[in-house]
């Protein structure tokens, strides 16, 4: 009889013992994260999981423990280490549409987005185009299957749609404003004050692009990796083998000493010399190293061209409908709350 409450006792207690003493428990951080991930997957589920680490982040500092097996970090140093050091930092990453695809040439009917049935159906047909990355996917070199070929394709479009679009939404919006009507004006002066100049020669124009990635990064939430196996050291504090670890742009970009008045839209700020450097290296939008993104070129410019398009020709101002502009969260990206943004477009030139 003693023994079936020893026992239960004895596994609690090793349980408490192990978590209390290892390396993690030394990070600063919420008791309960020591013990439990459970806090930290309900914040994931509920939307709320990139807010939650920014508010550890602001009261326990740049290096934060946020479940027995994964920390996060808001320091310059620390985003260097994890993205760019070469060290392998594997990346935390499986395509996201096989979750809800378990048999590609399943016969049952189900209500899926265009986007996806137009992938699962591309992925079906003989012979894609040599150019495109479906056929790299279906080379002999590739192992895929239709359905990881399928949920790679869906990837890359998620990859390079929203993220844009959704950037480019939250700026307009942002231009639109009342009290941004000077920074339109100065925009439009740029760009009609010789239209002979190419759209990555307005530096007014590429600090407007920089500051609404800054202020509203399509992708906000932790871009994670795991440590290598032999552990590593960030910040000081050492971290074991396979942790998640990862930065977030959202409290990377609010970082006072290098974005001063950080929730001001203020494009002004990228043309200072005084602290051009850091600003640069902490602009984290697009991530950074080896698997930052593969698209941020073209990104830049598919937002400058639109945004020199409509601004050389047309005042932006905010239509009478009122737009709910708050970050929410999706899987890949985030998109406004209230997944509308009216704007009214007059004709200036
Ligand atoms: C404003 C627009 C964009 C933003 C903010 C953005 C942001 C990002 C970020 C943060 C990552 C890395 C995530 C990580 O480190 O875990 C990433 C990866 C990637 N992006 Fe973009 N992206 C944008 C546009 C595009 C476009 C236009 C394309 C392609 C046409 C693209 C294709 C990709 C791909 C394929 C990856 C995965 C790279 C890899 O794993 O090696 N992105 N993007």
């Amino acid at each position: 009889m003693f023994l079936i409450y020893l026992l239960p006792a004895l596994s609690i207690i090793y349980f408490l013992y192990t978590r209390l003493t290892s390396p993690l428990s030394k990070l600063p951080g919420p008791l309960y994260t020591n013990f439990t991930p459970l806090y930290l997957i309900y914040k994931e589920f509920t939307g709320n999981r990139r807010t939650y680490i920014d508010s550890l982040h602001t009261r326990y500092g740049p290096v934060i423990r946020i479940s027995p097996s994964e920390c996060s970090f808001s320091s310059y140093s620390a985003m260097k280490e994890i993205y760019t050091s070469g060290a392998p930092y594997l990346e935390y990453y499986a395509p996201r549409l096989a979750e809800f695809f378990d048999n590609l040439n399943s016969k049952r009917s189900r209500s899926v987005p265009l986007a996806n049935d137009f992938v699962l159906e591309a992925v079906q047909k003989p012979n894609p185009a040599s150019y495109s990355l479906l056929s790299k996917l279906h080379s002999k070199a590739s192992e895929l299957e239709d359905l990881s070929a399928a949920a790679e394709c869906m990837d890359h479009l998620a990859a390079g749609i929203d993220t844009t679009g959704d950037g480019l939404c939250f700026l307009m919006h942002e231009l639109s404003l009342p009290q941004n009507a000077h920074i339109q004006q100065r925009l439009r002066d740029e760009i009609n004050d010789d239209q002979d100049k190419s759209f990555d020669q307005l530096p007014y124009l590429d600090a407007v692009v920089k500051e609404g990635l800054r202020v509203f990064p399509p992708i906000p939430m932790s871009f994670p990796r795991y440590t290598p196996d032999s552990g590593t050291t960030l910040d000081g504090y050492y971290i074991p083998g396979h942790v998640i670890v990862s930065c977030q742009p959202f409290t990377l970009h609010k970082d006072p000493e290098v974005f001063p008045s950080p929730e001001k839209f203020d494009p002004q700020r990228w043309l200072e010399d005084k602290g051009e450097l850091e600003r640069n290296r902490m602009f984290f939008a697009f991530s950074q190293g080896a698997r930052g993104c593969i698209g941020k070129h073209l990104a830049l410019a598919e937002m400058k061209i639109l945004l020199r398009e409509v601004y050389g020709q047309y005042k932006t101002v905010l239509g009478k409908e009122k737009a709910d502009m708050r970050f929410d969260d999706q899987v890949i990206s985030s998109r406004p709350k209230g997944q509308k943004c009216r704007l009214q477009f007059q004709k200036v030139v």
